[in-house]
């Protein structure tokens, strides 16, 4: 009996982890202790994945380290365009909505003040001042599976995060720099950079943190046959 109390405790921390977690766009300078890290980390490795292969690979950069990936990132950013992939014509409108409300609403940048909207999204580059950042890695010889299986260790290890108080922002804008990231962060070239992620406490007065993005209703992206 007593375990099974347990158990709905433990269901309604989960609800409210994944109801908490939003994407975070301003990160306090205070440090996340390398413990609560560590234990977040052991969560995350319960992910399930094909043949149980546990394919996600993270570098994870705090320190000295951190900030010379972050000062070489800046410096790029400012230079060149990062390759990112290009989203399809026909999902564009979902990066526009969602920079109505991010930049728009969040930060107060219309959009026709295009100095302003790009030093926001450079911000990207230095973490949004977060004092962790994990880069997402897979080997390039596998397969979408494995993708799936990496995106479930992400969601495991954000929600273990936001548990415990921690906040992150997971960034494909991150993988932009690859050849920096292989550099600073030592990654072998048998792995593919899929994203970053930067990990810190949330600065709680930062309007665009307090922002709740909408989602879709069910039936947009779920069919259910014969139930
Ligand atoms: C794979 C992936 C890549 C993302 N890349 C970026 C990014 O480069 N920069 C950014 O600010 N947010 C990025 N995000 C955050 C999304 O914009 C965010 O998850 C989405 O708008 C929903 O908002 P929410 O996370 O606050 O619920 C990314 C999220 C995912 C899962």
């Amino acid at each position: 009996m007593k375990g099974d109390l347990e158990k709905v405790v433990t269901m309604y921390d989960l609800d409210a982890a994944i109801n908490g977690r939003h994407s975070i766009r301003k990160f306090l300078p205070r440090p996340v202790p390398k413990d609560l890290l560590m234990e977040c980390l052991a969560l995350a490795q319960h992910a399930p994945s094909n043949s149980n292969i546990q394919p996600w690979r993270m570098f994870i950069a705090a320190g000295t380290i951190h900030d010379r990936l972050k000062e070489a990132l800046m410096a790029a950013s400012r230079e060149s365009e990062p390759s990112v992939p290009v989203l399809p014509e026909h999902y564009k409108h979902f990066r526009i909505d969602l920079g109505a409300q991010v930049y728009g609403v969040g930060m107060g940048i219309p959009r026709e003040d295009k100095e302003g909207r790009r030093a926001a999204v450079l911000r990207n580059w230095e973490f949004f001042g977060a004092p962790l950042v994990g880069i997402v890695c897979i080997d390039k010889e596998l397969g979408p599976p494995d993708m799936v299986a990496v995106g479930m260790y992400l969601q495991t290890l954000v929600l273990s995060l936001t548990a415990r108080g921690v906040s992150t922002c997971v960034q494909v804008a991150l993988a932009g720099y690859p050849e920096i990231l292989y550099k600073e962060l030592s990654i072998p070239r048998q792995l593919s950079i899929i994203c970053g992620m930067s990990i810190g406490y949330a600065d709680p007065d930062f309007p665009a943190n307090k922002l709740n993005i909408g989602r879709n209703p069910i039936e947009n992206n779920v069919t259910i046959l014969g139930y």
